[in-house]
């Protein structure tokens, strides 16, 4: 059997790291997207001590010209790809340091864009850009990792632990983010790609400071099994690592 060649953005380090490295453990060529050539290759030289097959791509998923090259150089490498983690994210505060919290009326409206630039935007590009090659797959998958943090439905019920985190830029961000998996799951409903959502859960990682009590490697296992669903898993869902649950 081929290997499956899977492609993680913000692979370096975190979820997208640990993301990879479970991708690789179960036999696919990783694509270890990233920003910075020399964090990119460093993490992709790690995963390949580990006897994983890894290899950099520079995707910077705000420019959009690394993203085009990226499809180009995964094309004239591979021909094809049957995996999409789009990971890449980044948290916006105003306020200085990881995990720093602003209030929505101290936000400014450049953080809002930052966030959505990259955690929207930036997915839609990476998506745009590697479609075709998703579409030369037998069983492509598409993962969007999303947020507790950008469902609706737990940011509008106060009994949720998402409820008090107010973050403007990100959550919001996230919230779009569901509806753009939606947007791409329903078009390509009838095909074999599947587009989801899924959340890592609150996972210790520069994002939030190390805040999170999982490991990053254990929110990397959900979002790991949403990129490897058969051809009876879902489509169009949003995945915790309970299963499927409402947005
Ligand atoms: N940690 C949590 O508790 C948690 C919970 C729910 C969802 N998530 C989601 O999980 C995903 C991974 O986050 P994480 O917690 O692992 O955070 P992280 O450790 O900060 O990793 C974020 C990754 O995204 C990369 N990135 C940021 N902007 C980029 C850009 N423009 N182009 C390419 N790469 C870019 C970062 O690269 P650099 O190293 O160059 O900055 C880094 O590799 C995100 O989508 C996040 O929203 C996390």
């Amino acid at each position: 059997m081929t290997k499956k060649i899977a492609l993680i953005t913000g692979a370096n380090k975190g979820i997208g790291f640990e993301t990879a490295r479970l991708l690789g453990e179960a036999g696919m060529t990783v694509l270890v997207g990233a920003r910075s050539a020399a964090l990119g290759e460093r993490a992709a030289a790690a995963l390949a001590g580990d006897g994983i097959d890894a290899r950099f791509v520079h995707i910077d998923v705000t420019d959009h010209g690394t993203v085009d090259a990226a499809a180009a150089w995964i094309e004239k490498e591979h021909g094809r790809l049957d995996i999409l983690v789009n990971n890449a994210a980044i948290a916006a505060a105003d306020a200085s340091g990881p995990g720093a919290y602003t209030l929505p009326s101290d936000t400014s409206a450049a953080s809002v864009r930052a966030a959505f630039e990259t955690n929207v935007i930036g997915v839609v590009a990476v998506t745009a850009a590697m479609l075709p090659l998703l579409r030369r797959s037998p069983a492509g998958r598409i993962v969007n990792v999303s947020s507790e943090l950008g469902s609706l439905e737990r940011l509008s019920d106060p009994s949720s632990p998402a409820h008090r985190v107010n973050l403007l830029p990100y959550n919001a961000s996230k919230s779009a983010l569901n509806a753009v998996t939606l947007a791409y799951a329903k078009e390509l409903a009838d095909g074999p790609i599947k587009v989801n959502a899924a959340t890592p859960g609150h996972c210790a990682t520069d994002l939030n400071g190390h805040t999170g009590p999982r490991p990053a490697a254990v929110g990397a296992a959900v979002i790991a099994g949403a990129a490897t669903l058969g051809a009876d898993g879902p489509t169009g869902v949003f995945i915790t690592d309970a299963g499927p649950e409402p947005w």
